[in-house]
């Protein structure tokens, strides 16, 4: 059984996301309306091959060719190299034009296979298969793909959307806890800025991860739902997709002062919306961050201190490439679920605020 979801990217472009546990009926038949079945390419996560190999060669078992490459784990596959390296071996192989990719893992593996099936012969079709809670309520929606540049990350890539995506709940039983923590925090900032019921249901679901399923489903349900609507308004990112980047730009400060790696950037985040929202109520609006407070033992539990201080923080704000006029763009909230663009140019405030929050996560 699966819900679905439709994304209405243009008039004559949309594409389904298909929520569910043990979505292989739907998979199959899935396949079966749009492919030839011919030929297939699965670019994996090397973890969740080892974990779901046997389950996924058995969802392409119809295809009479299906090749599988595996993503070694890890940010630094979101790279040119692994791009170019996974382009030789699909074009050596044989790829046509209708020829479909399935992307089966996280955000790099998602990120990178989508810039694979971009780029490859102009583009061939994609199909999302996210094993990580990041990925099935982020990163498989809205059509970025790309890689990292030793000069930033993201930076080169294309929007492309995929042609379904397909969000099996059942892969999350043997996600880490590390990688649950991250992925909730994308859940909480569309609880922020589009639907605060989600943090009540969030706080009583986190103690008992995949416990009871079902409401999980509804979880993802209701979070790629927000994404969904969001992205289609704005596919291009020219508009309200900003609201996505609630927390993220004092996130991104964050990691960059950390250094990449050393926390997670659903930690950063995190972090940041509590920046957020402390700036939004330094401005009079009706927020606190009480409503992120049942979650903060579960980030300090799993973060080092932040050993990052206010200047350093702030330097790396102002510094930041979406930085223009000495401006620096933050989204804030007017109350819960709604969100505005704000232009900073008063930095004793974004002082205030970082650090009230790194009071939060060092005391
Ligand atoms: N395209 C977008 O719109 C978008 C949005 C947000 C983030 N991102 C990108 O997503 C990436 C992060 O994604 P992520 O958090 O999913 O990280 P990830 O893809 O690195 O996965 C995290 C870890 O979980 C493991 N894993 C994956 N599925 C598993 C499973 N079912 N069971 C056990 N282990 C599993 C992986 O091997 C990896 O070690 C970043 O590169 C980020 O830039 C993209």
């Amino acid at each position: 059984m699966s819900n679905i979801i439709n994304v209405d990217i243009s008039l004559d472009q949309e594409y389904q996301i298909f929520i569910g546990q043990q979505l292989a009926q739907s998979f199959k038949a899935y396949c079966e309306a749009h492919y030839s079945q011919n030929s297939i390419f699965v670019l994996i996560d090397e973890n969740v091959n080892r974990l779901h190999g046997e389950k996924v060669a058995k969802l392409v078992s119809d295809f009479e060719n299906t090749h599988i490459i595996e993503i070694p784990e890890g940010e630094t596959s979101k790279s040119v190299r692994k791009w170019n390296n996974i382009i030789n071996k699909v074009l050596e192989i044989g790829i046509e034009r209708s020829t479909p990719i399935l992307a089966v893992g996280g955000g790099v593996t998602g990120d990178l296979a989508g810039f694979v099936a971009a780029t490859v012969l102009r583009g061939v079709p994609l199909i999302h298969m996210p094993t990580t809670l990041l990925a099935m309520v982020d990163s498989s929606i809205g059509g970025k793909t790309g890689v990292n540049h030793a000069t930033g990350k993201n930076l080169i890539g294309s929007f492309y959307q995929p042609d379904a995506v397909f969000s099996d709940i059942a892969f999350l039983q043997t996600l880490e806890q590390k990688e649950w923590v991250t992925g909730m925090a994308e859940i909480l900032k569309y609880a922020a800025i589009r639907n605060p019921q989600l943090f009540e249901v969030i706080e009583e679901l986190i103690h008992q991860p995949l416990t009871p399923k079902k409401r999980w489903v509804g979880v993802v349900e209701e979070s790629a739902r927000i994404k969904a609507d969001i992205v289609q308004e704005d596919t291009l990112e020219a508009g309200k997709r900003a609201y996505l980047n609630f927390g993220h730009t004092f996130g991104h400060a964050l990691e960059k002062v950390s250094g990449y790696g050393e926390i997670t950037h659903g930690e950063a985040v995190f972090a940041g919306m509590i920046a957020a929202c402390h700036f939004s109520q330094e401005l009079g609006h009706l927020v606190s961050d009480v409503r992120f407070s049942p979650f903060l033992s579960l980030y300090k539990k799993q973060m080092s201190s932040l050993t990052a201080n206010t200047e350093e923080l702030l330097e790396a704000m102002k510094t930041d490439k979406k930085v223009k006029d000495n401006t620096i763009r933050l989204v804030l909230l007017n109350k819960w679920g709604s969100p505005y663009l704000y232009s900073c140019e008063d930095y004793s405030l974004l002082r205030k605020s970082w650090s009230y929050t790194l009071d939060k996560f060092n005391t």
